[in-house]
């Protein structure tokens, strides 16, 4: 374990939005927030179900961490504000925010439905547009400012075949960018994780062949394959006190997938 100390995250309380999963799989949120709870913060993990947000509750209280769940539908604006209250009424203050939703998409602009395209943009945009837009007055409140990590993805620089996941994913990062620029002066820092192919939960429910595991891993200058804890881990880095002098920051998470011209499925 790292030292909490040297990290500047004990004590602090922060937010993971869609920090739940099934069962014991590891995605980038249920890494997140286990790292930052392993780290010393306290971690409110949201998801879309309760069930989903308690497993990874469960899991960080197995590691002696401290975490407490709630159900919302962060594409709603009423649900946002809840998240933000509940942390506010549980733990009485908020510094951190990991905002990690998102759903895939597979077609050209061509096959794409107007109907999906609403959907993707919906969910991967605007639970990070609602949750800042809640968390930031309660940052600044807490008094000492703050830190905010949206996910974006490689998609958004390399798309590949995934249309309207890409454009969502690109306009992460002009937000991350736009979030920066206003509230530096509030003393949050906001950055932007792009992460390559990542074995979580969300990708194998979706089924996924050997060869197609391969490609993704195949794709990576060092033949590896992403997992959430290597997302998990760049999040408590760029919330910790070693990030201090870091902000509008868009960190690459890919072991070099989008400097290869390999296919990555
Ligand atoms: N897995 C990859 O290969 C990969 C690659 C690049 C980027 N990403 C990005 O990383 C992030 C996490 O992906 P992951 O695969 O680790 O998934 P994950 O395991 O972190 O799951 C995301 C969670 O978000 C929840 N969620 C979805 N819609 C919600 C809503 N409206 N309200 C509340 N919760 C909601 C889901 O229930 C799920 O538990 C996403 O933004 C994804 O686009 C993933």
């Amino acid at each position: 374990m790292i030292s909490s100390l040297e990290l500047g995250l004990k004590g602090k309380v922060a937010i993971v939005a869609g920090g739940g999963g099934p069962l014991e799989g590891i995605g980038n949120g249920r890494a997140a927030a286990i790292l930052l709870a392993d780290a010393g913060a306290k971690v409110v993990v949201v998801d879309k179900e309760i069930d989903l947000a308690q497993n990874t509750v469960d899991m960080i209280k197995k590691r002696d961490g401290k975490a407490i769940g709630i159900a919302g539908d962060l594409t709603i604006s009423d649900e946002c504000k809840k998240v933000v209250d509940f942390a506010l009424e549980n733990w009485g203050r908020l510094d951190i925010l990991d905002n990690n939703i998102g759903i895939a998409s597979k077609l050209s602009v061509v096959e794409e439905t107007e109907e999906h395209w609403d959907r993707v943009m919906n969910v991967n945009l605007k639970p990070m547009f609602l949750m800042s837009k809640f968390a930031i007055p309660a940052m600044i409140s807490s008094g000492d400012g703050g830190s905010i990590v949206n996910i974006s993805s490689i998609s958004a620089t390399r798309p590949k075949g995934l249309t309207s996941y890409s454009a969502s994913k690109g306009a992460v990062l002009s937000l991350s960018q736009a979030m920066a620029v206003d509230h530096g002066k509030n003393g949050i820092r906001v950055n932007c994780i792009l992460p390559g192919p990542v074995y979580t939960p969300m990708v194998y429910s979706e089924g996924m062949t050997e060869s197609h595991r391969s490609q993704r891993q195949n794709a990576s200058l060092i033949e590896m394959e992403g997992t959430g804890w290597d997302i998990g881990k760049a999040v408590v880095y760029l919330c910790s006190e070693w990030a201090r002098y870091v902000t509008g920051h868009l960190m690459v998470v890919d072991g070099g997938c989008s400097l290869s011209a390999r296919p990555r499925g």
